[in-house]
């Protein structure tokens, strides 16, 4: 090695040795006589004196040091002079006194300052990503989400688990997003897929009998990006036989219990709850109007259709008589809230489609609504009192068809617990959706649709909705994993009967020649033993992200992706030559 140290190694107790040290000069400063360098590497930061008096040599190599700069440096560890210790530096009470400094690489002036956390612009930082991660929080972030995998690889290996790779070459495997493909040169015509998940694989994987499989996957979908979405991500997939789905919420339960508890002290993250409190999808769509709730605060939504289905306001009593919904949220201190700021909040619910906003202010012996001339006496204290609302505070309440009362109410919830501060940063609310609807109708193609894919099984007594023409009711065998507001995980028990399959293919309007054109390989498994089995893919960027307290996956994933898909460092996607096209049979339609 070039170095017998780590930089941000060095304390007390190295005081007299004499060590070598290689990384990057994070700071430079020229005191006249004395040269100070704060020499970085991976494991820290460590203060460098080149006094011309202990080495004419390494004191003139400092002075044509700068930022960045790679350097070898030979010296001994000695202590601070007394006043010059620095408590917010590990190494704060050493510092190394060079004999010689040897400049292993210079370097340009780079654009992204390395030694102070700015903000910098999103493009800059993509385009000199290597630089970006040599700040202190990428690395971090980065060294924390190895820690994360390798818990995770030790924990199921000792849980009796098998890691396996699948193929990223494979044919298309249905998980609602576009998938990306490969053409084949040597099949002309013909392109492969990359896997939005390996669902298939690994349930194949269980038809092979290896009954606990586990894998650190690659998937890749083609989908509109969000901050908690990118084009290639990374799944926990796992799959298990003979298991039903309380066995898979509980080794997924006791895996990330275990994880967060491992890594508080370097977090400082801890759970809300464990074990994890459970809702159905119904009652998670009731109470927060959102299949992934935020539980690090309360703020529930309220039904009080009941309250005004006769009122003397239309907008309420024709909603509620068109089969829609009055329902409220309650904000906590917020009754003064002026006509601006109430604006704000009926622009936020009309972005989720609502007509408009009805608010009632709680105040000391009053209250203060929008709609008070259209209720009679006592109806506005009904909502009062069903919503517990107290003095000081504001309802919001929202008329429309069920879906937009959920979308805008649940955006007004996100919004006031962000004006309001209500979610603790360092807590972890993790919680499960369960028996969430199997299928959900498709408008514009006039037909049903996996609400999780077409591999889930539904609940046992649910089958016979399939048959029976009413197949919108059924339930699916499938949970999701919520962690502070954002889907971490989505899993379910399979259908591991081909006749079951076949029924769930022909529901989903796949016939029996597409079915097996697509799917022939999985329909033909199922009659050589398939196992009862089901699984579960956690997501390993976004559980890192709120793990590392990151808003956006982008700052847990080494080299990510633009929110157009595009990779600024080496400029991908890219053209490719007429020859590369010509072997691969392909002609390009933007030429014609
Ligand atoms: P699902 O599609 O629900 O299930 O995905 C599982 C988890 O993967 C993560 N995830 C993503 N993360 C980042 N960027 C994306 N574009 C993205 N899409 C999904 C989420 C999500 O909860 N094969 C099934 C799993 C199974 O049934 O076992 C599947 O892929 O955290």
């Amino acid at each position: 090695m070039l170095k017998t140290h780590g930089c941000g190694e060095l304390r007390a107790e190295h005081i007299g040795q004499s060590i070598t040290l290689a990384g990057w000069v994070h700071r430079r400063r020229d005191h006249g006589g004395l040269i100070f360098i704060d020499l970085r590497d991976r494991s820290g930061i460590v203060q460098v004196v080149c006094n011309p008096e202990i080495s004419a040599q390494a004191h003139q190599v400092a002075s044509k040091c700068r930022s960045e700069f790679v350097l070898q440096i030979k010296g001994t560890v000695q202590a601070r002079p007394q006043g010059l210790i620095n408590p917010e530096l590990p190494t704060g009470e050493i510092e190394v006194a060079a004999e010689a400094v040897t400049i292993l690489n210079p370097a340009k002036t780079p654009p992204i300052y390395i030694n102070i956390e700015d903000e910098v612009d999103e493009a800059v930082r993509l385009r000199y990503r290597y630089l970006d991660l040599r700040r202190q929080r990428m690395q971090r972030n980065i060294i924390l989400r190895h820690r994360v995998v390798k818990f995770i690889r030790d924990y199921l290996d000792a849980q009796g688990f098998i890691e396996i790779e699948t193929p990223i070459l494979i044919k298309s495997t249905p998980e609602g997003a576009r998938d990306y493909v490969v053409p084949s040169r040597v099949h002309p015509g013909k392109f492969y897929a990359l896997p939005q998940s390996p669902q298939q694989l690994k349930q194949l994987l269980m038809v092979a009998g290896f009954e606990k499989y586990f894998q650190i996957a690659r998937c890749f979908r083609d989908e509109d990006l969000r901050a908690d979405r990118q084009p290639e991500f990374t799944q926990l997939d796992m799959e298990m036989s003979f298991v039903d789905q309380e066995d898979v919420l509980r080794i997924t339960e006791d895996l990330f219990t275990a994880l967060v508890r491992e890594l508080e002290p370097e977090t400082g993250k801890h759970l809300k709850e464990s074990p994890f409190p459970r809702l159905s999808y119904e009652e998670a769509m009731a109470r927060y109007g959102t299949d992934k709730p935020d539980l690090r605060y309360g703020l529930e939504l309220v039904d009080v259709s009941d309250l005004v289905a006769e009122c003397g306001f239309r907008v309420f009593t024709q909603t509620v008589a068109g089969g829609g919904q009055v329902k409220a949220l309650v904000a906590p201190g917020c009754a003064a809230y002026s006509r601006r700021q109430v604006d704000e909040l009926t622009g936020l619910v009309q972005k989720q489609g609502a007509q408009g906003l009805v608010t009632i202010a709680v105040q000391e012996g009053q209250l203060k609504s929008t709609v008070s001339k259209f209720l009679a006496s006592g109806e506005l204290e009904a909502i009062v009192e069903r919503t517990k609302a107290g003095v000081g505070d504001l309802i919001c309440i929202v008329a429309d068809q069920p879906p937009v009362v959920a979308r805008s109410l649940d955006a007004l919830r996100r919004e006031f617990a962000a004006r309001l501060s209500l979610a603790d940063p360092d807590e972890l609310a993790f919680c499960w959706v369960l028996d969430f609807p199997l299928l959900e109708w498709n408008e514009e193609e006039g037909r049903w649709n996996a609400v999780h894919h077409p591999f889930t099984s539904a609940q046992d007594e649910d089958w016979a909705l399939l048959e029976s023409g009413d197949p919108g009711q059924a339930k699916a065998k499938a949970y999701d994993l919520v962690l502070n507001g954002w889907e971490v995980g989505g899993g379910s028990i399979r259908i591991h009967r081909r006749d079951l399959q076949a029924l769930m293919f022909r529901t989903l309007g796949i016939t029996p020649e597409q079915a097996q054109a697509q799917f022939g390989h999985m329909l033909e498994a199922f009659e050589y033993g398939a196992p009862p089995h089901g699984g579960i893919a956690p997501g390993i960027d976004r559980i890192v992200a709120i793990l590392a307290g990151e808003p956006n996956i982008k700052e847990v994933i080494a080299f990510p992706k633009t929110q157009t898909a595009m990779d600024l460092m080496t400029q991908a996607p890219s053209e490719i030559s007429p020859q590369q096209l010509a072997e691969l049979h392909i002609r390009l339609a933007t030429e014609e």
